[in-house]
């Protein structure tokens, strides 16, 4: 199969970790037979630092002509980079969601689940992690609070700002239909995450769920309020099998489902349309402070490879593959800083890269 990637390294961390992923998926190519094509794009303050704008036209379109992404993370130190003097929509994380609404991304999905080599790096106690946990986190990515109106303005000498959260019905429908389908491969269980008891969006959220799961009569749904949900996330993690929630809450959520994982340079995401396109990247951030260091953990940009591997070209064979190799790697006891724990090795992300690469 020839596949064709477009590459966005981004800032911070991204480089380093994208440049780990791209051995892995070399790797997997070399073994399974397959020819892999790879266009850098610029986005984020590197997009920036050459433009002057996070994303440009020919940025999106090169994504556009390639068969999926692959991302690393985009964004600097918000106190101390110049790209944080520029009006808000100029900033590397505007590139981010201008790419996302351009591609129709509104389904992003992020697992969670616990490696029980990891569980030292957990920080839940023994008896709330059990035999551990497997959630997916559906996440909105095209609606809500990150695209309504905004704006700020000054009323009687005083500042005001305003953010809208609107959702409409065809929105929750195409995201909740996701939702149940990926439940349907897993353990058939919804919990629809929303805050009913506020929000209008919530309220139509819950009836539009509603709605769509009598057409999956396999799959149970409960409905949960977000704030309990931020609790029970840590409470009893096992519960959970599809997390179904709107773009903000989805955001929220998912960084603390990856800190229970033991870190956050463990979970991958997948951002997906209608189609066999997606974006795949890290749910973790840039990380400046350790950029350029080659500490980073490049693990979830290499499960995002994998994801990618299975969802966009369908070869769930390499994609497993890359999941048993990242296994075997810290069955073996090798970890980055960040897991690291008494008794194992301490790599560096590219030693990382390589073990992983390896054992393909
Ligand atoms: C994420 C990130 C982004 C988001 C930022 C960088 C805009 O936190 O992918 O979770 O909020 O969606
Ligand atoms: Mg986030």
């Amino acid at each position: 199969m020839n596949c064709k990637i477009a590459l966005i390294s981004g800032d911070g961390i991204g480089p380093e970790i994208v440049r780990e992923a791209k051995k892995v998926l070399d790797a997997a190519a070399k073994k399974y037979g397959h020819t892999i094509t790879y266009t850098d794009v610029l986005m984020g303050g590197a997009s920036i630092d050459v433009h002057g704008i996070p994303l440009t036209d020919s940025a999106i379109s090169d994504c556009q002509a390639a068969d999926a992404v692959l991302m690393g993370s985009i964004g600097g130190n918000t106190s101390t980079s110049p790209w944080y003097q520029l009006p808000a929509d100029r900033r590397p994380e505007a590139g981010l969601l201008k790419l996302r609404k351009s591609l129709r991304l509104f389904a992003n999905l992020r697992p969670a689940s616990l490696y029980q080599e990891l569980k030292a790096a957990c920080p839940l106690r023994n008896e709330i992690i059990g035999d551990g946990f497997d959630l997916m986190i559906m996440r909105e990515l095209t609606g809500g609070l990150y695209f309504g109106e905004r704006k700020t303005v000054e009323e009687n000498g005083i500042l005001k700002a305003y953010d809208t959260l609107t959702y409409d019905e065809n929105e929750i429908r195409r995201i909740a239909k996701k939702g149940f389908e990926i439940a349907q491969k897993r353990r058939k269980k919804v919990t629809s995450v929303d805050k009913a008891n506020v929000s209008d969006s919530s309220r139509l959220w819950r009836k539009v769920v509603e709605e769509v799961a009598k057409d999956y009569p396999d799959v149970l749904l409960e409905h949960m309020l977000v704030d309990n949900c931020a609790m029970q996330l840590v409470k009893d993690p096992g519960q959970f099998d599809v997390i179904l929630t709107e773009n903000m809450f989805g955001d929220i959520l998912s960084d603390e489902a990856s800190m229970i994982t033991g870190s956050i340079g463990m979970l991958p995401s997948a951002s997906l349309n209608d189609t066999k396109f997606g974006l795949y990247e890290p749910s973790g951030g840039s990380a400046p402070d350790i950029a350029g260091q080659n500490i980073a953990n490049p693990i979830a940009t290499i499960l995002s490879a994998a994801m990618m591997l299975r969802f966009s070209f369908d070869l769930d064979q390499e994609a497993d593959a890359v999941e048993q190799a990242v296994q075997k790697v810290l069955t073996e006891g090798y970890r980055t800083g960040d897991i690291m724990s008494e008794g194992c090795t301490k790599v560096s992300t590219s030693e990382m890269g390589d073990l992983i690469a390896e054992r393909i």
